[in-house]
């Protein structure tokens, strides 16, 4: 072929397509993402930027798609939306979603058209985040310990990491802010104080569950667990700002009749409710754990 090729890099053009997303695990996720009208695509390539050396999201040329090329984690969990990609449509739907999905995904698109006899080229890219968020019950009898799940994979006690749970009717009071290897008491609500620590201090693969000793049925409530990478000392929080990784709805319940002579080990048989949130978080940890965090909040990083 004698035809000259001309490659241009472009913006996406649509720009009503959805930047975050978040979803449930289990859920289905639609990634939006939309090339030109009217050219021929050539290549669709999804991807996750931590995962890409070893393989796509997606990965579709010459009008079929390769699963070789996908990344082992994706393999008969993504398929386009529209098959025809009619008026530029790659959307894929990823399925099944766990909290290792969280990340971001890019959608590159070449494709390829004849003006004046030259094959022009032209390459797309958009990008969008995914948070899958957990969301569990827990029911709980008062004067039980309890751990309320939280895991944040690509973390551990040497990411500088800022965790933070909260509970939305405690206004900027939180339950805990744990950061510099310790816990924050600055806005520490009063009830809190001396009864919650992570389950692990080291954050072993990601595990910032909280423990919440000697609940009482004023602990009743939604609990949410956000996980940030530090970029700066500034002491300021990052809530709300982000989604939560792990949404808690507690809920605590008067013990029947107190009779005494409970053992002090939260896990005995006498604690149903605590081994029912042990085992719960045991089924969370089993889940796959590389996930690319969000990234602090501006607050963390812009104003200093
Ligand atoms: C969904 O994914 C989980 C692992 O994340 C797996 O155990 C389960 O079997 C999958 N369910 C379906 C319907 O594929
Ligand atoms: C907790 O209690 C609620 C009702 O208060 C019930 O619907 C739910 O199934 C219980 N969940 C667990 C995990 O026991
Ligand atoms: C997605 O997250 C990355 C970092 O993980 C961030 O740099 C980017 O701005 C985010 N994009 C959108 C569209 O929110």
């Amino acid at each position: 072929m004698l035809s000259v090729v001309v490659f241009f890099s472009l913006p996406m053009l649509v720009a009503s397509a959805l930047k975050e997303v978040c979803v449930r695990p289990g859920q289905a996720a639609t990634l939006q993402c939309w090339g030109p009208r009217d050219a021929h695509i050539t290549l669709l390539e999804w991807s996750r930027p931590e995962l890409v050396s070893q393989g796509y999201v997606f990965f579709f040329q010459d009008q079929r798609s390769y699963e070789n090329y996908q990344h082992e984690s994706f393999k008969g969990r993504v398929q386009l939306r529209d098959s025809s990609m009619k008026d530029g449509d790659v959307t894929v739907i990823l399925r099944n979603v766990s909290i290792s999905d969280t990340g971001t995904y890019d959608c590159q698109i070449t494709t390829s058209s004849t003006r004046n006899g030259e094959r022009v080229v032209k390459e797309f890219q958009h990008s969008i985040n995914l948070t899958v968020t957990e969301s569990v019950q827990i029911n709980i009898t008062a004067g039980q310990n309890v751990i309320l799940p939280c895991r944040a994979p690509n973390i551990d006690s040497n990411s500088k990491a800022v965790v933070e749970w909260s509970r939305a009717d405690l206004g900027k009071d939180y339950v805990l802010l744990y950061r510099d290897e310790q816990p924050d008491p600055g806005e520490q609500h009063p009830s809190f104080k001396n009864r919650v620590d992570l389950q692990d201090r080291e954050m072993k693969d990601g595990d910032v569950s909280l423990i919440l000793n000697d609940v009482t049925t004023a602990d009743r409530g939604t609990y949410e667990c956000r996980v940030f990478r530090r970029r700066t000392n500034r002491r300021k929080r990052a809530h709300l700002e982000t989604d939560p990784i792990s949404i808690i709805t507690l809920s605590v319940v008067d013990p029947p009749g107190q009779t005494g002579g409970d053992t002090e080990d939260g896990v005995s048989r006498g604690h149903p409710g605590l081994v029912a949130a042990l085992s719960l978080f045991a089924v969370i940890a089993s889940l796959a754990i590389f996930i690319k965090l969000k990234p602090p909040p501006k607050t963390l990083t812009d104003d200093i």
